[in-house]
C-alpha cells in the first residue's frame, strides 16, 4: 500500500508538470501570435463537456499509474522518473527552435532537411517534419528536444501513458514463466525512438533481454546514451524499419509499440503488425499504444481535429478511423482487447498457441473444401 505521502507527492509532481506544459505553450502561442499574427491555432477551443472529460480521464490515468506501482508492476521511484539533465540542457534550446517551427508552419514547409542530413533509403512516408520538428526524427538536435517537446503536449503525461503497457506486458509474458529464466525471457519495443519505454520496461522487467528498433539512428544514439546509464542489461537497439524487421520467426516473447501507428500510412500499419506477429512467438503478445480514435472518443473530435490540423501529423486524420483490432485479427492475432487510457487507446492481441497454416496450406485446403482437422489427421 502505498503512503500518503507517496500519493500526495505523486500528484504535486504530475501537477507541476501539468501546469508546466500549459503555462509553456499559453506564453509560446501568445509570442507566435505577435510576431506572427496570421499564424493561429486552428479548433482549439475545446468544449466545457471536453475539458470535465479530459479531467476525469487523466485523473483515471494518475489513479491507474499509482495502482500498478502498488500492484509491484514496477517500482514507485519509476512513477518520479523525469530526465532532469535533460530539462535543464534542452528546454532553452526547445524554445529557441520555437521560431524556426513557426516559420516552418507558416509556409507550409513539411519536408524540410538540410542538406547535410541524408535521406537516402528511408520510405517516403517517413521523411516529414512531424509535429513540425526541425529535422524530422533525422538528427541529434531533434532526438535532444523530442522528449521535452512531447511532455509539454501532453501536459507532463506522457510517460504516465507509456506505462500502461506494462501491467498488460508483465500479466501476458506469465505463461511463460515456468518455461522460460526471466533473462531470457525476450522483449522488442518496436519505434522504441529514445528509449523511454524500454527504461520503463527494464523497470518492471529488471532481468528481460530488451531490444529495441527505430529507423533513426538519432534517436537511437540518445536511447543508447540515456540507457546505457541504467542498470541491468543494455537493451540491443538495431535501426531497422518496422515493416521489415530483422529477427527471425517466432524470436520475442512480447512485441511493444508506442506512439507509433498514428504516424504510419494504412498499408505500413498493417506491415508492421503482419511483421510483429512473425517475430512474436506463439503465445506471445503485442501490445500497442497509440492515439485515441473517433469510434472510442467521439466526444473529444474537436480535440483530434485540433491535433492534425495544428502538428504537422500527415497520416493521423486517416489513423483515427482506422480499425487496428481488425487489421491485428487480418494479421493472425487473436484475443484482441482494447482500452482507452486518457488519450490513449491500448490494444493487447495474442498470437495463437496452435500452430499456424502458412497461407498457401490454407488456400490448396480451402479450395479442395477439406477442413483442418481431416488434413491433420491425413
Ligand atoms: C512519435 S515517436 C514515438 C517514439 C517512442 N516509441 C516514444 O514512446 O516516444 C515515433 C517513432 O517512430 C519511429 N518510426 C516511424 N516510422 C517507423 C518505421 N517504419 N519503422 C521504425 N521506426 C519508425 C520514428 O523514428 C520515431 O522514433
Amino acid at each position: 500500500m502505498l503512503d500518503i505521502f507517496t500519493k500526495l507527492a505523486y500528484q504535486a509532481f504530475q501537477e507541476s508538470k501539468g501546469y508546466f506544459g500549459l503555462a509553456h505553450k499559453t506564453i509560446a502561442t501568445q509570442v507566435m501570435q505577435t510576431v506572427y499574427p496570421d499564424l493561429t491555432n486552428r479548433d482549439q477551443s475545446l468544449s466545457p463537456k471536453s475539458i470535465v472529460e479530459l479531467q476525469k480521464r487523466k485523473a483515471v490515468l494518475f489513479d491507474r499509474d499509482l495502482q500498478d506501482a502498488e500492484r509491484g508492476i514496477y517500482p514507485v521511484e519509476i512513477l518520479f522518473d523525469n530526465a532532469w539533465d535533460d530539462f535543464f540542457f534542452y528546454y532553452p534550446l526547445v524554445c529557441l527552435d520555437s521560431p524556426r517551427i513557426w516559420e516552418r508552419r507558416r509556409n507550409n514547409q513539411n519536408q524540410e532537411f538540410p542538406a547535410n542530413i541524408n535521406t537516402d533509403g528511408y520510405p517516403k512516408y517517413y521523411l516529414q517534419n512531424f509535429h513540425h520538428q526541425t529535422d524530422g526524427y533525422l538528427s541529434d538536435w531533434s532526438a535532444n528536444l523530442y522528449d521535452l517537446q512531447v511532455d509539454i503536449l501532453f501536459n507532463g503525461t506522457a510517460d504516465a501513458m507509456r506505462r500502461r503497457i506494462l501491467a498488460p506486458l508483465v500479466d501476458g509474458l506469465k505463461r511463460f514463466a515456468d518455461d522460460v529464466p526471466a533473462h531470457q525471457t525476450r522483449i522488442l519495443d518496436v519505434a522504441c525512438g529514445t528509449g523511454r519505454t524500454l527504461k520503463f520496461v527494464r523497470s518492471a522487467l529488471p532481468q528481460a533481454s530488451l531490444f529495441g528498433c527505430d529507423l533513426s539512428a538519432a534517436y537511437l544514439r540518445k536511447a543508447n546514451q540515456m540507457l546505457s546509464k541504467e542498470p541491468g542489461l543494455l537493451p540491443q537497439l538495431l535501426q531497422a524499419n518496422g515493416e521489415d524487421l530483422p529477427y527471425v520467426d517466432n524470436y520475442f516473447h512480447a512485441v511493444v509499440s508506442v506512439f507509433l501507428f498514428h504516424e504510419l500510412p494504412g498499408q505500413a500499419r498493417q506491415n508492421v503488425i503482419n511483421e510483429c506477429f512473425r517475430v512474436v512467438q506463439p503465445g506471445g503478445q503485442l501490445i500497442i499504444c497509440d492515439s485515441i480514435q473517433l469510434s472510442d472518443s467521439p466526444e473529444l473530435e474537436a480535440m483530434m481535429a485540433g491535433f492534425f490540423k495544428n502538428f504537422h501529423e500527415p497520416y493521423y486524420r486517416e489513423y483515427i478511423h482506422d480499425d487496428i483490432g481488425q487489421r491485428l485479427t487480418d494479421a493472425g492475432f487473436e484475443d484482441v482487447s482494447m482500452e482507452t487510457c486518457f488519450f490513449s487507446n491500448y490494444w493487447v492481441a495474442q498470437k495463437p498457441i496452435e500452430p499456424i497454416e502458412p497461407i498457401e496450406v490454407k488456400q490448396a485446403r480451402d479450395n479442395a473444401g477439406l477442413s483442418k482437422e481431416l488434413v491433420g489427421s491425413v
